[in-house]
């Protein structure tokens, strides 16, 4: 198991929890905490006892955005060279697995937009989302422009990257960002149960719904119907399609084998 410093990770049955660590920083990601978050999601990416990995910080934060102070001196050529934001920062968009993430307070900047890579957000009742980075002379750099739009469309989206406005769970699951609002002490263990009822479906057809809804964000309806179709068809070729229509004719639960 790989040592880390800034996240901590554990497993609660078939589903994998990774908790940003870094509490005196309000979990602010810097390069050391992406580069750990990326080696934990691709480890259980690639272990099979693995249903679902839940991501989530502290009560205070989810993530209060990119280190800003680790980033304030860099250049230009710095930034470029190194792909600042891109490679250490998409880990999540490139997980097979369903990611959940269990957002409680502050889930600013870079810190909304990992939670938007994530599949699902579920929202403690003190989560608060916001992208200030209009603030700091800059904009969104992790997909903010594109992902909050896209999930809450263009109104509300310009109005809080213009402004840096945040916005509460109440509004964010009105606006469609979040699946659910939980009390807070309930977020993290909503976010297993979700992961474990994941876990108990066929891995292929959940794999590959998840990858018909993100085609949803990347195609045209016409295109994306016809992937969601080929997708659908080829899951007649799994044992598990058969199980889940045998089972529900017998009146049983279904017992899937991921093949
Ligand atoms: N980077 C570095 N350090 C941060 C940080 C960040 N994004 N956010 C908070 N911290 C640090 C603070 O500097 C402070 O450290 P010290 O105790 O050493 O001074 C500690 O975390 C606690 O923070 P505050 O004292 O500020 O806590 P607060 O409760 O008074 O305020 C807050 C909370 C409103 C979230 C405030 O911390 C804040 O505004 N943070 C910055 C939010 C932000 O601008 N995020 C966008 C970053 S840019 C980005 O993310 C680019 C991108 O698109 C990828």
């Amino acid at each position: 198991m790989a040592e880390y410093s800034m996240i901590l990770t554990e497993r609660q049955g078939r589903v994998a929890v990774i908790r940003l660590n870094r509490p005196q920083a309000l979990n602010a990601l810097c390069d050391q905490l992406m580069e750990e978050l990326g080696q934990a999601l691709r480890g259980y990416d690639a272990d099979p006892e693995v249903a679902a990995i839940v991501l989530t910080g502290n009560e205070k934060a989810f993530a209060a955005g990119a280190d800003i102070k680790e980033m304030q001196s860099r250049s230009y050529p710095a930034v470029y060279l190194d792909d600042f934001i891109g490679k250490r920062w998409e880990a999540v968009t490139f997980v097979q697995k369903p990611v959940i993430a269990a957002v409680a307070g502050y889930a600013l900047g870079g810190g909304c937009e990992l939670a938007m890579m994530c599949d699902i957000i579920l929202a403690a009742d003190t989560a608060k989302f916001g992208q200030p980075e209009i603030n700091l002379g800059v904009i969104p750099g992790a997909g903010g422009t594109q992902r909050l739009t896209r999930a809450i469309g263009k109104a509300k989206a310009m109005e809080m990257v213009l402004t840096g406005r945040m916005m509460d769970a109440a509004e964010a699951e009105r606006a469609s960002l979040v699946a659910r609002v939980v009390p807070a002490a309930e977020v993290v263990a909503e976010a297993v149960k979700l992961g474990e009822k994941i876990g108990t479906l066929s891995a292929p057809a959940v794999a590959i719904a998840k990858e018909a809804v993100n085609r949803a964000y990347e195609t045209t309806l016409a295109e994306g119907v016809k992937f969601e179709r080929r997708a659908f068809q080829a899951l007649f070729a799994t044992a598990d399609q058969k199980e889940g229509m045998a089972a529900f004719a017998e009146k049983r639960k279904a017992r899937f084998t991921n093949s």
